[in-house]
């Protein structure tokens, strides 16, 4: 299962949440939503198969800060084997567009060592949006493969 965790205030992340988790059905992945507010703590995130973060942009480029409880699992569990991938709306209005999405990204770069997929949409996603949509979720299921593959192969050199 993948989980994909979203914070979105007017609607605009959850809708093209809503869009990301169509396309990872198309292709026979299972995907649930779930608002950042309501994460569970008993959801392990390391059990999962992978995690998706979608998230608006506020202030000047910042994290909004309804997403504390997703980041404080991101700092405390161990994410090295779960591939994540970034999703975000924002306005490019501002001088730093969707920077929710580019320090989401330095942070979990930090924190699982590799580099994870995203996707930076204008405001609310728009017909003309959806190639770009499934190219990212390509993407991430290509991340998936590859960072199952080299913690397999972690795991074997490990147990040689
Ligand atoms: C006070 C405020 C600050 C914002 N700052 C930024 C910003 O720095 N960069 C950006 O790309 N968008 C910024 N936005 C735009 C929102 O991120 C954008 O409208 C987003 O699509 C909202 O997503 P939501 O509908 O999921 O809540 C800001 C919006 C508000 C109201």
């Amino acid at each position: 299962m993948i989980a994909v965790l979203v914070q979105s205030m007017s609607g605009n992340t959850d809708e093209l949440a809503d869009l990301i988790i169509q396309k990872l059905h198309e292709r026979g992945w299972y995907a649930e939503k779930t608002a950042v507010r309501d994460l569970p703590d008993e959801l392990d995130l390391h059990q999962i198969e992978g995690i998706l973060f979608g998230t608006y942009t506020w202030g000047n480029g910042e994290i909004p800060r309804h997403m504390k409880p997703a980041l404080d699992r991101i700092k405390s569990q161990d994410l090295t084997a779960t591939p994540c991938g970034i999703f975000g709306t924002g306005d490019s209005f501002y001088p730093h567009f969707c920077g929710a999405v580019d320090r989401l990204r330095s942070l979990l770069k930090l924190v699982t060592g590799a580099e994870p997929p995203v996707l930076k949409v204008e405001l609310l996603p728009q017909p003309d949006d959806e190639e770009r949509i499934a190219s990212f979720v390509q993407a991430y299921m290509e991340h998936v493969e590859s960072v199952k593959q080299s913690h397999f192969q972690k795991r074997q050199e490990l147990t040689r």
